[in-house]
Formats: structure tokens, C-alpha cells, sequence
């Protein structure tokens, strides 16, 4: 299993992937939605991991939220997404409730935490290849994309509690829920203790 940075050929795979593993509202919108936004996030960090030639995990963050939101808000405004957005809407694949309700919890979480503030945006493995390790050394190669001390939050639905318990075991801590969404940090401190368990059980 090798770990590489996101090319842009891996949008459409990373985008199916995403819609199987992470259904969240943004997922909804659907496909041609979710591959115009990796191709936004490209700008950013993200790293795959791949397994006999396919993409079976895949982690993306920024160093600065405010910028990719900035981003983001254009992508959204565009006609061809409004478009995409409106149909999803009237499938019932999304409602405006749940898309308002996301983007009000970013915009909050902007408001809320310093800047630039480092997070996760994505991050999922494949059903079949989960609790193979591949999370963890997605999270790790990603940890060393951010210069040493940079405190690397995310955050999750409150309904996501399989999420939030990996995160912990990880050594995140939650710092604060807003609506739906519950923010947790790297506690480097809780890392380093994860890191020397992950060290002396291989030994
Ligand atoms: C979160 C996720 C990416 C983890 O990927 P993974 O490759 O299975 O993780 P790893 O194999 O590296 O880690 C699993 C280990 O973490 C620990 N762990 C602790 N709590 C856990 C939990 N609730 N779920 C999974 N692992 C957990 C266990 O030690 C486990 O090892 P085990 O399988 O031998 O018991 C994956 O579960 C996933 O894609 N979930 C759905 C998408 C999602 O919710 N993403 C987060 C959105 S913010």
C-alpha cells in the first residue's frame, strides 16, 4: 500500500469513493459537485492511498480554512453548481435546511477560532480495506505535510460517533460543538503517547 499526493486524474475515483463512504449533504449534491470541488482542493493538501492500483483511502486538509471556504463559496456560486445543487434539491437528495445548516457551522467555526485555522476537510477508506492501518498512515503522511506545531483540528457530524471515537483514539480531543458539528483538535501531547503505544507494540 503506497501513500502519494492527489493528482488531478484521481478526482472522478476519489469522488465515487467519497459518495460511498461519506454521505454527508455536500456528498448528496452529488458527482459532478463533488469532482469540481477536489478539483478546488487540489489547491490544497491531499494524499490517497492506493492498493493494487486503486484509490482505497483518502485524507485532504487546508492550512488556512478561510481561504478554501473563500473558494468554496465561489464554486458554489457558479451557475453549473447552482444547477447541480437545484436538481439534487428537487430529487430530495438534499435539503437547503441541511446544506444552510453546513455552512453555517463553517462559518461559525471561522468566526469562533484563530486564523489561519488548519483542518481536515475529507477523510474515508473504502469499507473492504477499513482496519487495515490505512487511516492511520493517511493521518500520519498528512501530520508531516504541516510545519512542526501546527495545531490540525476537524470536525465531524455529532451524529458520526464511530468518527469521533477514531479521532480520539488518535489522539484528537473535542474542543467545542457547534449545531451539528463537533470540532476536535490534535492534542500533540495525546499524539506522542498514541505514537510511542503505535512504536512499542511493533517492537
Ligand atoms: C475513520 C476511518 C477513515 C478510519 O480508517 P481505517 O483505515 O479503518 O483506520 P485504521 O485501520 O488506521 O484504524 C483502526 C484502528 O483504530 C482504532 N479505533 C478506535 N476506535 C475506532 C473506531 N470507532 N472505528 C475504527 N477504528 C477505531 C482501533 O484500534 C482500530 O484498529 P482495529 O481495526 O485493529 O480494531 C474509516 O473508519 C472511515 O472511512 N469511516 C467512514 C468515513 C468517516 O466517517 N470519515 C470521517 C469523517 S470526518
Amino acid at each position: 500500500m503506497d501513500i502519494r499526493k492527489i493528482k488531478k486524474t484521481d478526482v472522478p475515483f476519489i469522488s465515487a469513493l467519497h459518495m460511498k463512504m461519506l454521505p454527508t449533504s455536500i456528498a448528496r449534491i452529488g458527482n459532478p459537485y463533488l469532482s469540481e470541488l477536489y478539483d478546488t482542493l487540489l489547491k490544497d493538501i491531499g494524499l490517497v492511498a492506493i492498493d493494487h492500483g486503486s484509490i482505497v483511502g483518502v485524507i485532504t486538509a487546508t492550512a488556512n480554512l478561510k481561504k478554501t471556504h473563500q473558494n468554496v463559496k465561489c464554486l458554489l456560486y457558479h451557475p453549473s453548481t447552482l444547477w447541480t445543487i437545484g436538481k439534487a434539491i428537487v430529487l430530495r437528495r438534499v435539503t437547503i435546511g441541511s446544506l444552510f445548516e453546513r455552512m453555517a457551522a463553517q462559518a461559525e467555526i471561522l468566526s469562533l477560532f484563530p486564523d489561519p485555522y488548519a483542518t481536515i476537510l475529507t477523510f474515508f477508506v473504502d469499507k473492504k480495506n477499513q482496519h487495515q492501518g490505512i487511516g492511520t498512515k493517511l493521518l500520519s503522511s498528512l501530520e508531516k505535510q504541516f510545519p512542526v506545531g501546527t495545531k490540525l483540528y476537524v470536525d465531524t457530524a455529532t451524529s458520526n460517533t464511530n468518527a469521533q471515537q477514531w479521532y480520539k483514539f488518535h489522539g484528537f480531543r473535542s474542543i467545542k460543538t457547534i449545531r451539528n458539528t463537533i470540532v476536535l483538535y490534535l492534542s500533540t501531547q495525546k499524539r506522542d503517547l498514541f505514537l510511542h503505544r503505535e512504536h512499542t507494540s511493533l517492537a
